[in-house]
Parts: structure tokens; sequence; C-alpha cells
């Protein structure tokens, strides 16, 4: 099979007619007769080097249309010429409104786990890996960025091969303040101050991490702060980490997101897996390796306290999930891979590394480790693979009750931490989370209402504890707050806080009714990931 080694891009951005167009220029090895792409929902213009005409197949809902492409033999390369459709599911347009600075539009993509393919025709698995150049015109006064390096305005360049799930675009009015000798941030002009405060500590964290499991290999880190409806908390875009402004607390509290992206420079994106099933190679490995990160820069106390949470999140979940989706090896097939996303590969992932640490000593398990990302890097493996080099570095090692069976197996590392002996006062928002998440499920409106006298949650500015309150306040049905819910649900478009909202009003026929009302002057805002998952709530 024909594969895709290289990709060159050169589109132009309309946010008039919301498309992007241009031309992929696509190297392949080996010479192959027949050449198959993904797409979904592309126009496609014109095909030049195909030998005979090609076909676009019918689309199907969750893979999109292949393109079939006949090839002359010998032929190395195609060019396509194509433009994206403004329903594009990989890409989101702003409005101006939807923005912090509200004079500009704003484009970002977001191609995990299979939308790339709705932005540029390609192999769209992570199992196989392209370099990539690109050139993008967009309107001044916006700044184009791709996780690549920046060459001179509009040109990218990305020199080691990466997965398609790691393409990335953003177009908007941003500026840059760099926070260290490699890193920076990128943000709109009203929140770049804030976002360097908040993320000051990035360049020691990424020291931290070359020193736990080698060097960085992927030259700048730079993190690209969204406009709220980023749908997801971070985006591990190589070079260029994409983060929702929602971590954006104050107080670094919520800086982990930080390390976790970060991790993924080593776990992901030079280890990558090579399948979707196989999702707990990328984020049970990172989890683990943003807690160490975080137990460098911050100490151990606030990192078992991140992870003590964490495991609280998976334990609710897992009571929500049918049990084969809790065993850490997946099976995705026929379902769309956005759906693998839930805490069992991360958290359960985290949990199975962490006890091999306690099992062999940190010392062996680091060097393991820093092995497992040196031999495999920049390449795509299968948890088979990662089985082989368990069994080698560990003989005898066996970890298929963690693959195979659901839950937690009893050997699970019981992860201490003491919300109740933790300084009070100066509470951090892990310690306001545990705190309103320790109330009873049937809270009444009353006592509700003393919390807010005294804590003053539905004004709160933070957004995990927001969330949080606001979930709180449908149970009971707290009324005082549902002004700010709607509000939050308007302005915030991450699916993690989005979702368990919408859950807790559709419990009921009245708060469907709310849900309904907010979901139509908040849709038109959500990113199409978010959207569909809500559709799917209220439908
Ligand atoms: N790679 C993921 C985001 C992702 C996963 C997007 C699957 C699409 C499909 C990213 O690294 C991630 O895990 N983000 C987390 C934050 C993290 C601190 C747990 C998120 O967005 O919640
Ligand atoms: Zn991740």
């Amino acid at each position: 099979m024909s594969r895709l080694r290289h990709l060159e891009l050169d589109l132009a951005v309309s946010f008039k007619e919301r498309v992007l167009r241009g031309t992929a220029t696509l190297t392949l090895e080996p010479a192959g007769r027949t050449l198959v792409l993904d797409t979904r929902d592309l126009k496609i213009l014109k095909v030049n080097g195909s030998e005979s005409g090609w076909t676009l197949g019918e689309r199907d809902p969750i893979l999109g249309s292949a393109l079939t492409i006949p090839l002359a033999a010998g032929a190395r390369s195609v060019t396509i010429e194509y433009e994206t459709s403004p329903e594009a599911s990989g890409l989101q347009w702003l409005d101006a409104a939807q923005t912090a600075g509200k004079r500009s539009p704003f484009l970002y993509s977001q191609s995990q786990a299979i939308h790339a393919r709705s932005w540029a025709p390609l192999q769209d698995t992570p199992s196989v890996r392209f370099t990539f150049s690109a050139r993008i015109q967009a309107p001044a006064p916006l700044t184009p960025l791709m996780a690549a390096a920046r060459l001179k305005d509009g040109h990218f360049h990305m020199p080691t091969p990466i997965p398609s799930y790691l393409l990335a675009l953003a177009v908007g009015e941003l500026e840059f303040k760099p926070v260290g000798a490699r890193c920076g941030i990128w943000a709109e002009p009203p929140v770049v101050e804030k976002a360097a405060r908040e993320f000051e500590d990035v360049e020691k964290m990424v020291e931290a991490a070359e020193r736990l499991y080698g060097p960085y290999l992927w030259g700048r880190y730079d993190i690209l702060v969204l406009p709220p409806s980023f749908p997801f908390g971070g985006m591990e875009n190589p070079r260029l980490t994409f983060a929702t402004p929602t971590v954006i607390a104050g107080d670094k509290s919520l800086v982990a997101l930080v390390s976790h992206e970060l991790a993924h420079s080593w776990s992901g994106n030079l280890v990558t897996n090579a399948t979707w099933n196989d999702m707990w190679l990328n984020e049970g490995f990172t989890t683990y390796f943003e807690r160490r990160i975080q137990e460098e820069i911050y100490g151990r106390a606030r990192s078992e306290m991140e992870f003590a949470l964490e495991v609280g999140e998976l334990q609710e979940e897992m009571k929500t999930l049918k049990p084969e989706d809790t065993r850490l090896a997946g099976d995705y097939a026929g379902r769309d891979p956005d759906d693998a996303m839930t805490q069992v590969p991360y958290v359960k992932g985290a949990l199975m590394l962490r006890m091999l640490e306690e099992k062999y000593g940190r010392g062996r398990f680091d060097a393991f480790l820093r092995g497992y990302f040196e031999r495999y890097a920049f390449q795509s493996i299968t948890t088979r693979e990662f089985l082989d080099e368990l069994g080698r570095a560990f003989p005898g090692e066996d970890v298929s009750d963690w693959l195979n069976q659901p839950g937690l197996p009893a050997r699970a590392p019981k992860i201490g931490y003491d919300f109740e002996t933790a300084p009070k006062r100066t509470w951090s928002t892990q310690e306001w989370l545990h705190y309103l998440r320790a109330f009873p499920e049937d809270l009444a409106a009353s006592r509700m209402a003393e919390l807010d006298r005294q804590w003053d949650f539905t004004a709160s500015g933070n957004a995990e504890i927001a969330a949080q309150w606001l979930r709180m306040a449908v149970r009971a049905g707290y009324a005082p707050a549902y002004p700010r819910l709607e509000r939050f649900l308007i302005e915030v478009g991450r699916r993690k806080f989005v979702r368990p909202l919408y859950l807790e009003m559709a419990k009921t026929a009245e708060g469907k009714q709310r849900a309904r009302a907010i979901y139509g002057k908040a849709r038109a805002g959500y990113h199409p990931i978010t959207a569909s998952t809500v559709d799917e709530i209220l439908k």
C-alpha cells in the first residue's frame, strides 16, 4: 500500500465563506497503482497525477468518504485541489463576538481522533506518519499558526514525521509573549498577559520532563490559548499545545493540564498508539508522566491530591460505562473513536503504570520508560508491542488483568491523599472540588442557599468550581443559580463541563425544557464535537 510520507498544503482561509481552499500535494512511498485517502465533507475540485478519473465513495457517518485515485505506474505524488465545508467537523469558525477581543473572527482545528480528514485529504490513521510543509494565506491583520516550525509569515514546516491527528491550524488576532528560552504563550491580546503569568512555570516543566525521560525532541514548546468554545481542556499539537482558557484560574491550580499536554511530546507524539483501541498507550502513559512532572515542580502532596481526584472521577464514570468499556484494551470497532475518550485509558492506564513503579521501584521503572521512549521514538505501536517490551524488561510480568478485565483489579494501588487534614482557608481548586463533591446527592435548595451566602459559589470565576456548583444547583433545583448556568453554558464550550450539566438537566421534564431553551442560544457557539454530544443528550 502506498503510504503518505510528506504532505504539502497550500491553503487560503476565507472567513466570509467559512472555507479553506487550495491544494494538498501528497508524496507517497512506495509507488503503487491505487491510492485510497480519507475525506469527510471535502469538495474535491481536481486531481493532478491521477491515471484516469478518481472516485469519491459514499459518505459513512463516522468515516466520511473514501477518495480513490488510480496512479500511473511509478507515480510518487498527487496534487489534490479541494475546499472544505463550512460544517467541517475538524474546524470551528468563530464570529468576532465569540472571541475575547471582539474585533476579528477566529478559526481553529481539532483533528483528534479522525477529524483531520475534514480539512485535508490524507490517510487519517495514527499508524501512518508524515512530514509536512504548508503555506496558509489569511486576511490581515490575522495571524495563522500551525503546530510546526514557523518560517516566514504563513509558512510552516514539520521536519519530523507525525500522525494526522496532530495536524493543527489556528487563525486569529494573536499575540506572543515569551516565558522562557524555548517556551511562550500565544493568545488574543486581552488574554495573553494573564495566560503568561498562569503558565510561567512551563520552561521548568520541560526541563523536569527531560530529566525524567530524555531530551525534548520538538524544538520549541509553546501554548496557544483558544477562545472558551474549545471543546477540550488541551490538545497536544506538536510544538504548540492548544489549551482552553478555562484553566486560567489565577492561582496556577489547574496547570497540570500543561504537564499533561507537554508529556504527550513523549507519550503520544514520539511513541504513538497505532490504533484508537490502543489509546491508553497515549493517555495512560501521559497521565502517569503528568503526575511525575507535577511532583517535580509542585511536590508530592499536590500531585497525589490531583491523582486522588482523578481516581475518584474514574470510579464515578465507570459506574456509567458498559463493563467491556472499562477494560484498558479497548474495542471500538464500528464506533466513533471519539467515544474512547473516557477516564479509563487515562486514569486506569496511569494506575497500572503506578502499580509497576511500586512493584519494581522507581529506578528500574524510569529506566524502562526512558528506554521505551528512545527505542520507539517516531513510531506507532500497538498494545502487543508494548507487552513484548515490558516482558523483556520485567520477565514474567503479566498485566492481562488490567488490559482485559473490567473495573480496577484488586491489586490497583491506593492513591492516598488526606483532604480532611489539608490546611484550610487557602484551598486550591482541587480542595474546593473535593469539598463540593462530598455533599450528598439530595442536598436541599435551602442548604445550597446557605453555602452560596457563605462562599458565593454562583459568582465563582473558576470554571471547575462553577461547573461543579451549577451541576449541584440543577440537582437541587436551586433557582438563584439558573441565570449563571445559562451564561456559563453560552460562554464555555468545553465538553467536560457542558456535558454533565445538560445530562443533569435532562433528568427531569422541566430541566429538559430549560436545557433546550439554553441550548437554543448556546448551540451556534459550540464546536461541532460539543454540539453533537449535546444533540445526543437532548434528542
Ligand atoms: N489528546 C487529548 C485530547 C483528545 C482525546 C481529543 C481524544 C480527542 C480525542 C488531550 O491530551 C487530553 O487528554 N486532554 C484532556 C486534558 C487532560 C489534562 C486530561 C482534556 O481535554 O480533558
Ligand atoms: Zn492526553
